[in-house]
């Protein structure tokens, strides 16, 4: 990759992201906590979904010392409706954890991060760049697609030796400083626009540059 594909992506996703991003709640908090409970509500869940849920679920255990000492089935209960029922359980261990070891405060390194069961390296880079304001890349189904289309990385981008392309490529789409937006971005953007099926190609903003776009979105 040229430095100067690079610098047009970064432009153009940004750009996109200014005029198109998605004003949602846990982009108007700077709390790790809340932006932590964000991330794990998102796994396999659909942002709509997850947003009723979230202002719920926060306004009963609102820090993570409520969250430590409340019942666990309580907790569970709260969360059913979103599935994948692990979740809960996995975010309450965290709690009592953070409340224990680290007084309270979620830590801000990616070794202690990832030392926590039920945060990979996708969350920790979230938490990384989305509550401390760090360079760290994010990867998940929505941006690995992203990545994979522009810039033709072929393979299972589970395994080598794409999987290491795309977090190298992951880190260097981050213009110094801004994090938080581009992968804010571009999991928007994968998600409104990049999807899965029926991509929006044609009113990409992307496109002239992308080798993907098919003549019909419906390709
Ligand atoms: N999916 C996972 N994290 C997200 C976020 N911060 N915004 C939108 N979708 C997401």
């Amino acid at each position: 990759m040229s430095r100067k594909q690079i610098q047009t992506f970064q432009r153009m996703l940004l750009k996109w992201y200014a005029l198109n991003g998605r004003d949602l709640p846990w982009r108007r908090t700077k709390d790790p906590y809340h932006i932590l409970v964000s991330e794990i509500m998102l796994h396999q869940t659909q942002v709509d979904r997850v947003v009723p849920k979230y202002h719920e679920f926060l306004e009963a255990y609102p820090t993570f010392e409520a969250l430590a000492a409340a019942p666990k089935k309580e907790v569970k209960q709260l969360w059913r409706p979103l599935g994948y029922n692990f979740r809960p359980g996995r975010l309450q261990q965290i709690a009592k954890l953070v409340v224990k070891k680290y007084n309270g405060r979620l830590p801000n390194t990616l070794e202690e991060l990832m030392a926590l069961r039920g945060i990979g390296r996708y969350t920790a880079g979230a938490i990384l760049s989305f509550a401390y304001h760090k360079d760290a890349p994010i990867l998940d189904t929505n941006v690995r697609r992203v990545l994979q289309r522009y810039f033709q990385i072929q393979g299972d981008p589970m395994r080598e030796p794409a999987k290491k392309q795309l977090w190298h490529l992951a880190e260097r789409v981050i213009p110094p400083g801004q994090a938080y937006t581009m992968n804010q971005a571009l999991l928007d953007f994968g998600a409104t626009v990049c999807t899965a099926r029926k991509p929006s190609c044609q009113e990409c903003p992307l496109n002239r540059n992308c080798p993907y776009p098919r003549k019909s979105s419906k390709d």
